[in-house]
């Protein structure tokens, strides 16, 4: 009985350990706050301030973002234009999905054949974003983002994105110069993070859109980027809500779906999901447990055992009789 108790211990160590191995970076990301590389809310000029043609700057002013064609719905013409008013001295460039696979097959021709096989448009919104950063440099904003005040001082960074909560970063803005080495990681894993998923929602997040850049900007910090290298990350506060943030967050996911709802549901509930998978969790090792190791029979009932659950001599003795002899000695 000691020895399937274990055995059961053990198995259930070997299998917490794998899932746990497996979800090990999903589990950094829950306590990555980004803080060490955080932008402080000191260090950025006020939005009037005399300084901000003090602050060097890195990144080029160029603006991406991306649509279908040229034609932006009128409820994202507000923030687009709201960028572009603020930054009359930047390169705007809006990338179609017609210029994104021109210059695709252009300039990462090795890419083409992931790019035009995603399922889901977003994904080539997604990816294009980490090429054009990589290749031009800039500052990528979402459509459904307006600007607040001129991003000068933020260009002032080699790479910045924003951080999201309760986890992770965004890829709604962001801004690097030319080959920073985190958009070159980004872009170099976006084949091997393509995958389908049972849900369109999180093939989406994972493959290409925030899941997928935060996992890659855990597995980029695990070497301990310095200097240029690094990747600063803007708050909340500093991204929007405040007179002095950046942004204006319009809402207007328009690719969201039911599945998408169905997540929302289970991460504003986390907390019961979580209890909910444990408990189904030791359910089935308990099921296992009860199963497999222990043989209580009721009294007159079938003499029905699994052979290698034998009381009398259980498999792992029976594989080597000289090490059971040696064992059982020492046995309480
Ligand atoms: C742009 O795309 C939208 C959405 O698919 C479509 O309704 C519109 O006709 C397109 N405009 C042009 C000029 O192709």
């Amino acid at each position: 009985m000691r020895r399937g108790v274990t055995i059961f211990i053990l198995v259930t160590v070997v299998v917490l350990g794998f899932a746990v191995h497996s979800v090990w970076t999903l589990l950094g990301l829950l306590v990555a706050t980004g803080r060490e590389d955080a932008i402080l809310r000191g260090e950025l000029p006020a939005p009037n301030s005399g300084t901000i043609n003090e602050r060097p700057q890195l990144i080029p002013k160029i603006i991406h973002q991306t649509y279908i064609n040229e034609s932006i719905p009128v409820h994202w013409q507000g923030p687009q234009q709201s960028c572009l008013d603020l930054h009359p001295d930047y390169e705007y460039k809006l990338w179609t999905d017609k210029k994104s696979r021109e210059f695709i097959a252009a300039e990462y021709p090795w890419f083409l054949e992931t790019f035009d096989g995603y399922p889901y448009p977003i994904q080539r919104a997604d990816a294009i974003r980490y090429f054009v950063l990589h290749h031009f440099g800039g500052i990528y904003i979402d459509l459904d983002d307006g600007c607040n005040r001129s991003l000068d001082p933020l260009l002032a960074y080699p790479a910045w994105v924003r951080r999201t909560l309760p986890t992770g970063i965004s890829n709604d803005a962001m801004g690097a110069i030319p080959r920073h080495p985190f958009f070159l990681k980004a872009i170099d894993s976006l084949t091997d993070y393509n995958r389908r998923w049972p849900l369109p929602y999180i093939t989406v997040m994972a493959s290409t859109g925030p899941l997928f850049l935060s996992i890659i900007w855990r597995h980029y910090n695990n070497a301990n980027p310095v200097d240029n290298a690094r990747v600063r990350i803007l708050f909340p506060d500093e991204y929007n809500n405040h007179p002095w943030s950046f942004f204006t967050h319009h809402l207007g996911n328009s690719w969201h779906r039911t599945d998408v709802k169905v997540i929302f549901w289970l991460g504003r509930h986390w907390l019961l999901v979580t209890f909910i998978g444990f408990a189904v969790g030791f359910t089935i090792l308990g099921l296992i447990y009860k199963v497999f190791f222990l043989n209580k029979r009721a009294p007159g009932s079938p003499k029905l055992r699994f052979a290698f659950a034998s009381p009398r001599m259980p498999f792992y003795r029976r594989i080597s009789q000289k090490s059971f002899e040696l064992d059982d000695r020492h046995q309480v």
